[in-house]
């Protein structure tokens, strides 16, 4: 396998699909009703299945011609050049040198994947088959603290893709949880996140994992220490441990396991190495939620489940490697996201579950797509030629109905939004006779339907509406939606969605010519934050280095600080 990155990016905006999309773009007059009118296999056509997700793209703002260059852009960027690429373990994150292998984590272990020459798809089974190990140790009791009680409450300590992956799942997966176990997730270095997670537990009966890919984030080790000492802390006061070094390792023995690609840091932490599991440099941390890193979600959820979790992020990876570009979802997906972003002034891009479970998934999508695509430069260094990164966002319906969805109905802007639904719920409940998850779903299609469609100035007065108010009643319509619906939200499911949206974002990335896999933008602020802690706890010298404006509102805060 080389470890020479592809070619360089092509300029998209220098192809002849950018011309023919600028062309179309300019003289499109977005006509869903007379679209569907006209073709009433619309909706067939522009439907496709992936894996087991159906998902209906006939809402959007494109037709046949539109459809068609942005198939021919993806072509003349040479996208599937790229795909298998990442696919093949090229270093395609050049950034950092590193090859993109999330893919790999998730193949079936019998499958031989040889890059850089190790034999990566060995490394994965065998760090998998540990994972699971410890899981089963602590879901069966046989996982005991100091006390000999088994582990009733685990608290994985993260952030960013140390956290939102497994939180997220943790919450869409809640059914398939354990009985008599939880997993709580303390992220921010805000002191209320760790004060509050812990405020309630019994320390002889918590487990903490320290989820961090580097093992040197601020916000993650200073919250495991914060941890370690509520744990010691409450311990010694149930009488639990001797306050003592022998007392206090035991603890963390018992008490402490990590995950990281830096298992030296984790051993100088306290924790010895073999309660820790390990993953790999060409694992980011937002795609990692499937790697070790899920070890939190592996114990709530059981080996079995999390397989299946795998098996379908799997499935999801195939249908983007094999798939005809014209019938590929996650393609068809990133191609249209780069229409809205680069032809129609889209600015904002919402997802909308209609799954309670999945309220997490817009968070976790925000820094799956952000920290992937918001750039402005290229991968090899040049400027980006178009607008990248659209910002991403979103809530549960119906809780986003009556909060933000007027803006999509009746804002100025474009903002094409993401319905998701699944057929199946969790908790099928009844109000009388009316099943509630049906009247929920009414609301998805609704809502879809007066966004695509929405109501003439004649219809309104047909319902003899003042004229003076017909205006603020029109809805332009044609506001573009994506609806995809599941037959339940089965961890494969969920393994499908993630890999649907990874997918995404790594096409709209090679559209753009960018590297979605480094993350150069949040590193200024961790530095200067580092920088600006002595000004904050009273170093005069640190505080009259920095502007006058920073200079001012630490004096403030210092003032006010009680
Ligand atoms: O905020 C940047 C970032 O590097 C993310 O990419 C990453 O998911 C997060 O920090 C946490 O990093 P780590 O897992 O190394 O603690």
């Amino acid at each position: 396998m080389t470890s020479e990155p592809a070619r360089g990016p092509v300029d998209a905006t220098t192809t002849n699909a950018w011309g023919s999309l600028t062309e179309l773009s300019k003289n499109l007059r977005p006509d869903l009703r007379g679209w569907f009118a006209a073709d009433p296999a619309r909706a067939e056509r522009l439907s496709h299945q992936a894996a087991d997700l159906h998902v209906d793209l006939s809402k959007n703002l494109v037709t046949d011609d539109v459809l068609a260059s942005l198939l021919a852009l993806a072509d003349e960027v040479r996208l599937t050049e790229r795909r298998d690429a990442m696919f093949a373990g090229e270093h395609i994150n050049v950034t950092e040198d590193r090859a993109v292998l999330h893919t790999a984590l998730r193949r079936p272990s019998d499958e031989p994947l040889t890059v850089d020459g190790q034999d990566i798809a060995a490394d994965v089974a065998d760090e998998l088959a540990k994972v699971y190990a410890f899981a089963e140790k602590v879901r069966s009791g046989e996982w005991t603290g100091v006390t000999g009680e088994p582990v009733r409450t685990i608290v994985n300590i993260g952030i960013g893709g140390s956290d939102l992956g497994p939180v997220m799942a943790y919450e869409a997966l809640e059914p398939y949880v354990q009985d008599g176990l939880q997993v709580r997730f303390v992220s921010n270095i805000d002191p209320t996140d760790v004060a509050q997670k812990t405020a309630d537990l019994d320390p002889t009966t918590t487990l903490f994992i320290v989820a961090s890919k580097t093992f040197g984030t601020l916000e993650t080790l200073t919250n495991a220490r914060l941890a370690r000492d509520w744990l010691w802390r409450s311990l010694v006061a149930a009488g639990a441990i001797e306050d003592s070094e022998d007392g206090r390792s035991d603890a963390v023995a018992k008490h402490f396991v990590a995950v990281s690609t830096a298992l030296d840091k984790v051993e100088a932490f306290g924790i010895d190495p073999e309660n820790a599991f390990g993953f790999w440099d060409w694992v980011g941390g937002r795609y990692s939620v499937d790697s070790a890193i899920g070890t939190s979600l592996a114990v709530a959820i059981g080996p079995d489940a999390f397989a299946e979790l795998l098996a379908g992020f799997h499935a999801m990876d195939e249908h983007f490697r094999t798939a005809p570009l014209e019938k590929n979802v996650p393609v068809l997906m990133g191609l249209l996201n780069v229409w809205y972003v680069n032809f129609r002034d889209a600015h904002t891009h919402a997802v909308l579950p209609y799954a309670q479970q999945l309220h997490r998934f817009p968070a976790y999508l925000q820094q799956l797509t952000m920290e992937s695509n918001g750039k402005s430069v290229r991968w090899d260094g040049t400027p980006v030629t178009s607008d990248t990164g659209e910002v991403f966002w979103g809530e549960p319906g119906t809780n986003g109905q009556h909060a933000f969805y007027q803006l999509i109905h009746q804002g100025t802007r474009t903002i094409p939004a993401d319905f998701i639904a699944v057929a199946n719920p969790a908790y099928p409940l009844h109000d009388a006779d009316a099943d509630v998850h049906g009247l929920f779903l009414a609301n998805f299609f609704a809502q879809t339907k007066a966004l695509a469609f929405g109501k003439t100035a004649d219809e309104v007065r047909a319902e003899g509406v003042a004229e003076d108010l017909v205006s603020a009643k029109v809805f332009s319509g044609n506001r573009p939606t994506t609806s995809i619906l599941a037959p339940a939200l089965t961890p494969a499911v969920l393994g499908q969605l993630v890999a649907l949206y990874e997918h995404i974002t790594f096409v709209q990335g090679v559209i753009w010519g960018i590297d979605s896999f480094d993350q150069w933008g949040v590193e200024l602020g961790k530095k200067l934050a580092l920088e600006i802690a002595p000004a904050v706890a009273g170093d005069e010298a640190a505080l009259a280095a920095q502007d006058p404006s920073t200079a001012a509102l630490i004096t403030k805060y210092r003032e006010l600080r009680a």
